[in-house]
Order: C-alpha cells, then structure tokens, then sequence
C-alpha cells in the first residue's frame, strides 16, 4: 500500500521494515481515543475555518461510522499502515475520499500518539482507581467483622504482640488509600492536552487549543510543543504508582501464602479460589495469592523499561517513544486482573479465629505490658525490659508461662509486683493500647469510621 508518508520515497518500505515498525498490533487498543481526539481536532478546524466547515462534518461523520464499524468488530487493521492513527486516516479515505486529507492539517502523529495516550491513562487510573477502591471496602467489612479477633502480631516474624485481626486488615486500608492518591496525583499531571504542538515546534495554522482540551475534557493545555511531543513522565509515573500497588499486593498475597500452611493455619481458602497438583492427590495451592506475588516482577519490569527507553533520548519526539504502550497496557492489564482477584480472595476466605487467638496463648507477647505494669510503679523502662526478659528466661526455662507464676516467683523477679492477676492475657494487652493508632476496641472503632470516610 502507497504510504500515507510517502512522498519523497523512490521504493516501496521493506516488508520487514513494515513488520518491524508496526505498531498497530498494540496500538489499536487507543483507537477510541484516536478517533475522540481526531472529531475534536476536525471540529476545531472547521470552527476556526482552517478547513471548510462541510468537510469538517464529513470528517467527523466518517469518524463516527469508523468507530461504530470498529465495535462492531468489522474492522481488520492493516500492518503496512503501521499504526493506529494511520489506520484510522486510511480507513477514513475508503470511506470519504480526498476530504480526509484534510483531517490531518496542523497535526502530526507526534501530537496526536501523545494525545491518545493521555486519554488513555486518564481513563485507566479512574478505572483502576475503583478497583482499589472496591478492595478497600471489603477490607473495611472484614475488619468490622473481626474487630473481635485476636491474633499475634509478628516483627522479624516472630510473634511481637498481640493485635485484633481488624488491625492487621486495615493497615492494607491505608496503604491502599496512598496507592489511590498516587495515582490521582498522577492524574493531574496526565489531564493536559498536547495537541496543537505538531511535530515539536507548534503550528502556523490559528488553532484553537483550549476548545479541544474542553472537548476532550482536559483540564489544561500543554505549554511548550518540544516538551508535549517528547514528554513520558505520566507514563513513568503511572508505572510507579502501579510498582508500588503492586508491591502492596504482593506483601499481602505473602501474608495469606503464610497464613494458609499447615504451620499456621489462619486461613482457609475456598475450594473455588484454590487450585490442586496433577500429582499430589492432597494438594490445595494458593496459585492465585502467588500469581499476585509473581506477577509484581512484570509491574516492577514495566516500570525500568519505561525510564530506561527515555533516559537516553534527546529532544523531542523519537521512534523509541513507540516502546511506551506496551508495558503500560501490560500493567494495567495486570493491575485490573490483581486488584479484583485479590478482593475475591479475601472475601471468600474463612478465617480460622480460634487458630488465631490460640497463637497468642503462652507466647509471651504480653511482656511488653509486664514491663509497663512495671514502669507505672516506678522502675525506669531499661530496668524494667530486663525484669521481664529474665521472667521469660526463666518461664522457658520451667516450661511455664507468665500465668503460672506466683507472687512469690514474681517477687523474686521485681518488689514491685503486688499481685498476680497484674499479667493480663492478649485480650487485656490489646485494650490497654487506648491512644490514636492502637489497638484498643475503641481505637479499632475509630479507625473503620475514619477509613471509611476515606473511601470516596
Ligand atoms: N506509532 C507511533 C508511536 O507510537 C506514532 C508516532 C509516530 N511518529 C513518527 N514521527 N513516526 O509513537
């Protein structure tokens, strides 16, 4: 086929060049907003009289009917058009003829690739956005439904406190809401509008920027044509925000891959978010928690190809640009599959409660209140983390646990022990941390009220 380009060439493009330069095979998936943003453009160049105004309109009514045929699936794109957008102009001259030429005035693919990727990931963070937040909220009503459930808490995964199961659900809560704000963030950086920058250096024709930026619904317009066409940084940053999503996501698949051994037994995964061995007749696999873990590596990949493609190139637009899509649709393709399978997960899940709270049974992870009972009577907190590490020494040691000992064992310890019943159990050590952030009832309660005041 003649190419849209092809002027000053005396030979028709290698066809392994065409296969290599393509981008169609990736790129057709912004043919939406390819056509959304060459209706604008043909608008506007109709409105400020660039073009004849009836061309306008049989640009825009050609586009339309594209569009539908392209939902409709009748539509196979063509490799040796290279691309989405000179798939759509070739579409666009089968069906209207000559008058298409005329849709590309004052536009280059520089402008208008920049353009439908913004669209793109505009509509992406929204979109990912409400998965998160969707997460979220069936984190907030397991949490209300374990406000009750003791479990260890772990440092060094050793078991460190203990903590109502409410706690450790919401903590993802938050980290959630950090995930959302970045993207949202990066959403203002991606909400301005690039077209009208040409090639690099702008355009001599009158073009009206901000009727297309109202039109396509973009905050803003870019201010320098070199930048617009050159610049990635909201790919890189959606990328990031996606990395660090990812990471949350893979911690927590962590945590369920630890609570469903036989060791731990916290959970038990349904049968239909579970997956056997073709050789182990007992198998049941927690695939889907670690796919969630495995596939962090390709959101993290995505990321370094992306700021590698651009640290080298110099201004303004290059073909390495073209290198941009293809992890950005693989990490949202990731992500909307992640996000919402993670949510099934959890909300499927049956949590093993009385496992949970008889974790936290002898284990010494009440020493910490021993030591507070002790510095409440006045033995500075040094002294009294050693009277209670020699308590567990000692209690290992007779293979006994804190409730076992008596007055006089602990006199032996510290004077200052008045009585035995001082060495509450977990319950009493999760009510005792009454301040904002902790742990106590009336804390948790707090915490769900403001977390869900969050999820907006
Ligand atoms: N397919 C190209 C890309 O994705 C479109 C822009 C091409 N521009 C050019 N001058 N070759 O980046």
């Amino acid at each position: 086929m003649a190419k849209l380009w092809g002027g000053r060439f005396g030979k028709e493009t290698s066809e392994l060049v065409d296969r290599f330069n393509a981008s169609i095979e990736f790129d057709s998936r912004l043919w939406e907003y390819d056509i959304k943003g060459s209706i604008a453009h043909a608008r506007m160049l109709g409105k400020a009289g660039i073009i004849p105004k009836e061309d306008a309109d049989t640009i825009v009514r050609g586009l339309e009917g594209i569009a539908e045929d392209i939902s409709a699936g009748k539509v196979e794109f063509d490799v040796s058009a290279e691309d989405i957008h000179m798939n759509v102009e070739k579409l666009l001259r089968e069906r209207i003829g000559d008058v298409a030429g005329r849709l590309h005035t004052a536009r280059s693919r520089n402008d208008q690739v920049a353009l439908d990727l913004r669209m793109y990931v505009k509509d992406q963070i929204s979109n990912v956005n409400s998965a998160i937040l969707s997460l979220e909220r069936a984190l907030v009503s397991l949490a209300e439904q374990h406000k009750g459930t003791v479990m260890p808490g772990y440092t060094h995964m050793q078991h460190a406190q203990p903590v109502p199961l409410a706690h450790h659900l919401l903590a993802y809560v938050w980290m959630l809401n950090r995930d959302r704000e970045r993207f949202s963030d990066c959403y203002r950086r991606t909400d301005v509008m690039p077209l009208g920058s040409g090639a690099m250096a702008g355009t001599s024709f009158p073009l009206d920027r901000r009727f297309v930026a109202k039109e396509l619904g973009f905050s803003t317009i870019s201010e320098n044509s070199m930048d617009a066409v050159s610049d990635r940084d909201f790919v890189v940053e959606f990328l990031s925000a996606a990395s660090i999503l990812g990471m949350h996501l893979s911690r927590f698949a962590e945590e369920i891959i630890i609570w469903n051994t036989r060791e731990f037994g916290f959970v038990v995964l349904d049968d239909a978010m579970a997956t056997g061995s073709s050789l182990m007749p007992q198998k049941k696999n927690p695939d889907v928690a670690e796919l969630i873990r495995g596939k962090t590596g390709r959101l993290y990949g995505n990321l370094i190809s992306m700021l590698t493609t651009l640290k080298g190139l110099p201004l303004t637009y290059n073909k390495d640009l073209q290198e941009d899509k293809e992890p950005i649709f693989d990490t949202v393709d990731t992500l909307l599959m992640c996000v919402p399978i993670l949510e099934q997960l959890l909300l499927t899940t049956t949590f093993c409660t009385d496992t949970m709270s008889a974790g936290v049974k002898g284990d010494f992870s009440n020493a910490t209140d021993i030591a507070d009972y002790l510095v409440r009577r006045g033995v500075p907190f040094r002294a009294a983390h050693g009277i209670a590490g020699r308590m567990v020494q000692y209690c290992e040691e007779n293979k006994k646990t804190f409730s076992d000992l008596s007055l006089e064992e602990l006199k032996g310890f510290s004077d200052k022990f008045e009585n035995t019943s001082m060495v509450g159990g977990a319950k009493e050590s999760i009510e005792a941390r009454d301040i904002p952030g902790s742990t106590a009832p009336g804390r948790i309660l707090e915490q769900i009220e403001a977390a869900k005041r969050s999820l907006y």
